[in-house]
Formats: structure tokens, C-alpha cells, sequence
């Protein structure tokens, strides 16, 4: 049983989501983890993940191993005391700590092939829970945002604990994601924002009041379909978050090059400090954007069309 799920980028939102405001999120379907199960011939449960080096039997995994992890959760929420030994290979080209959703989309994945191949397949909002919690394991206090969008792989209108809500594509626009090449240390970001709102509240409310409202309106222009508005809310939710302190020189770099290259606007993407920013380009301008990234530093340029 073979199963596959893209990456993900915020395109607004982020941070505030933690505190139940809304934030809109795209999957990344030019990055994508595959994960294939199949019946082994030697006992145990052999798992293969080349691209983080990682070859090794379940049982020799520590607890909170992020793949082991996983699989003891479906096991235990498919109620398998003694499963059947079984090869499970891991393929990524979603970037690790990118702020892409590797982690997310590698459980979904998992979460899939596994209950597919042992016959019990999981239904979408099943699968949405079961990341959710592996995500808690891992980062603190998730929003449960980045295992949404890549479980239902489309634009979500997410609101921490309310129903998850996908919508239309008005109109197709073009963002590219660039990456810094600095891990994104999204649970100590995530973590630092706690502690200032906790010392400012009255200040770091309003902030993400204001941002809610880019949400809000960034929704209304994409279902509308004039995306050329999203530049602009992109540049205010950018100040936002470096008023937040979770923006970094390099991520500022590379937004300030997007825009100089003739973005219609950009921001960070994710916990920031590292990781990826994204900017909003014309069609004719996306390569043009893309090499100006890549110029000022940026290890990957992603040119990715919603619709
Ligand atoms: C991480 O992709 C987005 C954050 O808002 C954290 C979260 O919502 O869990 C920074």
C-alpha cells in the first residue's frame, strides 16, 4: 500500500493561529512524502527512510522517535497488539525543518499506508486527529494547522478547535517560496511569542487581531479572485510578525529582495527565524523572482501555482 502527502505553507496567519485566530494555509504539491508497506519476509517492522538516514527495526526505536512514534499510534488506535511483520520505506523531498510540513506530512503518509495495508483505513478527519496528536508530541502547542492542510491537501481556512473550513480558488496566482537554508526552530519560536504575549498581552492581542483580519480579508480576495490584493496583506502581515520578533536578517533579506525583484509582496512563512519565506509574483515575473532569490542567498526557490 502505497501512500503519498505534498508540503504546506502558511500564507497568512501564522503564530496567531496558536492563539484560535484564523490562518490560511496552500499545499506545496511540488514536494511530497511517499510511504509504501508492504508484507516482509523477516519478523519485526523494518523501516527504511533514506533521506534521514535511517534504517532500523521498530523495536530499537526510542519512544519519542518521530517515525516509531507513528507507527505505535496507528497500532494502538487500530487496536493491533501484535502486528505482522511489515517493510515500511520512507521517501521525502520535502525539505527537514524547512517550515514545510515535512514532519506532517510524513505522519499523514504514514497514517495512510499503514491503516490501508492493515485494512482498516482511516477516514480524512481520523487521520487529521491522529497527525494532530503526533504533532503535539513533537512541537509543544501546535495550532494543528500544518497536519490539516496536508491531510486534506487544499487551501484551508483554519480556526484552532472550530470546524475546518477549504475553500475556492477564484482566480489561479503564483507564489514562490524561498528557503534560507536555516533550520526553522518552530517550537522555540512558537515558545518565545508565549512568553511575550504573557508579558504583554494588551499589545500581542491586538497584533494578532490585526492579523486575524488579514486572514478574514486574504480569504475574501483568493475566493473573490483578485490575488493581486494578497501582496499587500502580505507585506502587513510581514511587519505583524517581525513586531512579534520571529522574523530573522536573513528571512528579511530575501523578502526584501523578492520585492525589489517585482514581487506584488511577501512575508515569512511558518514559525520563522529560518525556514522559508513566500512572495506573490505575475506569472511573467515568477523565474525573474525565483533567480533573485536564489542571487540573494536563498538555497531553494519553489514557483508553485494555486488554484
Ligand atoms: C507553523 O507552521 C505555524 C505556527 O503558527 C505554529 C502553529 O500554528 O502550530 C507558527
Amino acid at each position: 500500500m502505497k501512500s503519498t502527502a505534498p508540503g504546506k505553507v502558511i500564507l497568512f496567519g501564522e503564530h496567531a493561529a496558536v492563539y484560535n485566530r484564523p490562518a490560511l494555509a496552500i499545499p506545496v504539491i511540488q514536494v511530497h512524502v511517499e510511504v509504501e508497506v508492504l508484507d516482509s519476509t523477516r519478523a519485526g517492522i523494518w523501516i527504511h527512510a533514506p533521506g534521514i538516514a535511517l534504517q532500523s527495526e521498530l523495536d530499537a526505536l526510542p519512544d519519542d522517535h518521530p517515525v516509531g512514534s507513528v507507527i505505535r499510534k496507528v497500532f494502538q488506535r487500530l487496536d493491533i497488539s501484535s502486528p505482522p511483520a511489515l517493510d515500511v520505506s520512507i521517501m521525502s523531498t520535502i525539505p527537514v525543518a524547512a517550515g514545510l510540513g515535512s514532519g506532517a506530512a510524513v505522519s499523514v503518509a504514514l497514517i495512510r499506508a499503514l491503516s490501508g495495508h492493515l485494512g482498516q483505513s482511516l477516514a480524512d478527519n481520523e487521520v487529521n486527529q491522529l497527525a494532530y496528536e503526533i504533532e503535539k508530541l513533537h512541537h509543544g502547542t501546535p495550532s494543528g494547522i500544518d497536519n490539516a492542510v496536508i491531510t486534506y491537501a487544499r487551501p484551508v481556512y483554519f480556526i484552532k478547535d472550530k470546524p475546518l473550513e477549504t475553500f475556492k480558488v477564484g482566480k489561479p496566482f503564483i507564489v514562490i517560496v524561498g528557503d534560507t537554508g536555516i533550520p526553522a526552530p518552530t517550537k522555540q519560536a512558537v515558545g518565545d511569542v508565549r512568553r511575550l504575549w504573557m508579558r504583554d498581552q494588551c499589545n500581542i492581542e491586538s497584533i494578532f487581531n490585526e492579523i486575524a483580519q488579514i486572514s478574514l480579508i486574504g480569504r475574501r480576495s483568493i475566493e473573490s479572485g483578485r490575488p493581486e490584493l494578497l501582496g499587500e496583506l502580505m507585506d502587513q502581515n510581514h511587519e505583524h510578525l517581525q513586531a512579534l520578533h520571529v522574523s530573522c536578517p536573513e528571512l528579511d533579506h530575501l523578502i526584501k529582495a523578492a520585492r525589489k525583484a517585482g514581487a506584488l509582496g511577501a512575508k515569512l512563512s511558518g514559525g520563522g527565524r529560518g525556514g522559508n519565506m513566500i512572495a506573490l509574483v505575475d506569472q511573467p515575473k515568477a523565474e525573474s523572482v525565483a533567480g533573485a532569490l536564489l542571487s540573494a542567498g536563498a538555497v531553494r526557490a519553489i514557483i508553485t501555482e494555486i488554484k
